[in-house]
């Protein structure tokens, strides 16, 4: 591949997608792209190039699909499902108990694993959310991986990352080699194409917002672009979580780091939310 594929590669995904790669990514590229440019019916990654010049949208799309990073497991890195847990529910539970009604936002759902944690850990609550009206509402860039999603299906080597024995009896049911999510929890998600570069605010207001280990893709006023936009989907007593490696500080004054809760962030314009916050910080 010539520099200039290269550069044409690269500002394709980072306008599609928000992919930041740098220079020396060209082996991501190949060993992406080249399985796709075969499928595609031509040799190598110079004529798909050609092909994308030309326009092809679909194949636009198959490009940037291949190179999202789908990796997510069962309750990844479990301390954002602690603080889900034992501090995120304990304060919605106070603030929202005269609406009763919960909206959740998993903003780069991948296969469904990271919806259905959440999905769970509600369901655990049991009569707490009796009478509750709580939507979780699952989005990703990547077609493929929302209908895996969808399915509710997962491998033995998937349910075995991260999910507690007592989950998988509990919540799923073996089909052949198969573990597919009951139905009760499944109903519990929707799902929706969404790309984060692209107007969310149809969408709605959230009071929780997960949007983990995406933004390390993108580089830096993408992400502040994107904090921006979140702000304005989130109630102000609503919650952030990111992933480990990701944070506000830096990029926005729209969020502000939680206290003493890595990965959790609350809106700057929180002054509806300081009572159930104090309620959540002092548990
Ligand atoms: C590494 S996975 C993270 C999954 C899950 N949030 C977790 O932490 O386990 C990143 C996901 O972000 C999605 N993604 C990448 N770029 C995106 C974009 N611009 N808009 C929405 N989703 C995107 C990818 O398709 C991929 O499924």
């Amino acid at each position: 591949m010539t520099p200039l594929d290269y550069e044409f590669l690269r500002k394709l995904l980072k306008e599609r997608s928000g992919l930041d790669l740098s220079a020396d990514k060209q082996y991501l590229l190949e060993s992406r792209l080249i399985p796709l440019a075969r499928k595609a019916g031509v040799p190598g990654l110079p004529e798909l190039v050609q092909k994308l010049k030309g326009g092809a949208e679909p194949l636009i799309a198959e490009v940037v699909e291949a190179m999202t990073t789908n990796e997510t497991f069962f309750f990844r890195d479990k301390v954002p499902f602690d603080h889900f847990k034992g501090t995120i529910m304990p304060a919605m539970l106070q603030a929202r108990a005269a609406r009763r009604s919960l909206r959740i936002w998993c903003a780069a759902a991948s296969t469904g694993q990271e919806p259905y944690s959440i999905a769970m850990c509600l369901k655990e609550l049991g009569a707490a959310l009796t009478g509750w009206r709580v939507e979780i509402v699952a989005t990703d860039l990547a077609h493929s991986v929302l209908e895996k999603c969808r399915a509710g299906l997962f491998s033995q080597f998937e349910v075995q990352r991260g999910l507690p024995i007592q989950l998988l009896v509990k919540h799923f049911t073996q089909t052949g080699e198969l573990w597919q999510l009951n139905a009760d929890i499944r109903a519990m998600v929707q799902f929706r194409q969404l790309n984060l570069l692209h107007d969310f605010s149809n969408l709605g207001v959230f009071d929780i917002i997960f949007c983990r280990n995406v933004l390390i893709y993108f580089d830096q006023d993408t992400k502040t672009n994107v904090f921006g936009r979140l702000a304005k989907v989130i109630e102000p007593d609503g919650f952030l979580m990111l992933g480990a490696a990701e944070t506000v500080v830096g990029l926005t004054e729209a969020f502000k780091p939680y206290p003493d809760r890595r990965g959790l962030y609350s809106p700057n314009s929180a002054r509806a939310a300081q009572p159930a916050l104090k309620a959540a910080a002092s548990r």
